[in-house]
């Protein structure tokens, strides 16, 4: 590796899939600018020292384990799922979850044919399970005291079943269209999931140490705006302690005089959570007026 490339900081996203758009607007949002290689595999930043890796998601906990990437975004299933492998293995330091984002919602879950009965967790001793995330799967059937047997396949395991290779499975659910396309009902959680940034348990370089804590700042920024809003209303000073109440994760508000008259103010908020028509409508009723929702683009903590 030359001196310069070991400078850039390296981000492993997934290639193609669910997580992919929201993984490149959050680096977008963080400011960068990047051209995509030839081969697809690797954007350059252009104002920045960071590079984006495009890799199957499955791969992401293995390159940042290894500090073949600095940085990772990828669900915390499959977050789960490696580190239970990793310790498993006796792999060294385990990577680290530096925060969860706001996308990528999902659910690892027990599915069975539709037209199978399920009787709870019990029901389950003594059956085929085929699953990708067998270390997060045992560990479930172990708290439960849950003999089963898991049968560990790396893909396509909604058709486990109809082929006869497993009785259930557990699988990831996001929209629930690929359990219905395979005529598969839910019926149990194992574990609730988003995108999170992962980083490698290698002290990073001091060359590149400063932008790496720049970008994680900038990504905590990028998701503190995430839904956050600028409130801005009159309202009559006497129902001030009401309409704060009324205000959806706020802290401080700015109380500002009016030209004019000392019995209404301007009040001025951010609000940490999406504001409403029905928050609006209840604004309006405890006194509030000239009322206006804006988005917040950027904010440093
Ligand atoms: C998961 C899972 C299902 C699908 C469920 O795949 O294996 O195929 O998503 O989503 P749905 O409920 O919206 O239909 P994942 O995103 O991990 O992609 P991969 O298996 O290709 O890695
Ligand atoms: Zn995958």
């Amino acid at each position: 590796m030359s001196a310069v490339q070991a400078q850039r900081i390296k981000i492993a996203i997934q290639k193609s899939g669910r997580l992919t758009d929201n993984s490149l607007d959050l680096i977008t949002r963080c400011g960068l600018r990047y051209s995509r290689g030839k081969d697809q595999l690797i954007c350059f930043g252009e104002n920045l020292p960071l590079d984006i890796l495009l890799v199957r998601d499955d791969d992401i906990p293995s390159l940042v384990q290894d500090d073949v990437c600095d940085l990772g975004i990828v669900g915390q299933n499959l977050i789960e799922e490696k580190r239970l492998a990793f310790a498993a293995s006796g792999r060294g330091t385990p990577f680290e979850q530096v925060m969860t984002l706001d996308f990528g919602l999902c659910r690892l879950a027990i599915a069975v044919l539709e037209e199978a009965t399920y009787a709870g967790p019990e029901s389950l001793r003594g059956r085929r399970i085929a699953t990708s995330y067998p270390f997060v799967l045992g560990r479930w059937l172990a708290e439960r005291g849950i003999a089963a047997e898991v049968v560990a396949q790396s893909g396509a395991v909604e058709i486990a079943p109809r082929l006869g290779r497993a009785d259930l499975i557990c699988d990831l659910v996001s929209t629930g269209s690929t359990l219905a396309a395979n005529g598969l009902r839910e019926v149990e959680r194992v574990l609730e999931s988003r995108a999170a940034l992962i980083r490698t348990p290698v002290p990073v370089a001091s060359e590149k140490a400063d932008w790496m804590e720049r970008l994680l700042v900038r990504m905590d920024g990028v998701q503190r705006v995430n839904g956050s809003k600028y409130i801005m209303l009159h309202a009559p000073r006497s129902a001030l302690p009401q309409i704060t109440k009324l205000l959806p994760g706020n802290e401080h508000p700015t109380i500002l005089p009016l030209d004019g008259t000392d019995e209404r103010v301007a009040l001025h908020a951010v609000c940490r959570e999406n504001v409403f028509w029905e928050t609006l409508e209840s604004l309006k009723a405890a006194g509030a007026s000239a009322i206006l929702v804006l988005p917040v683009e950027k904010m440093l903590a």
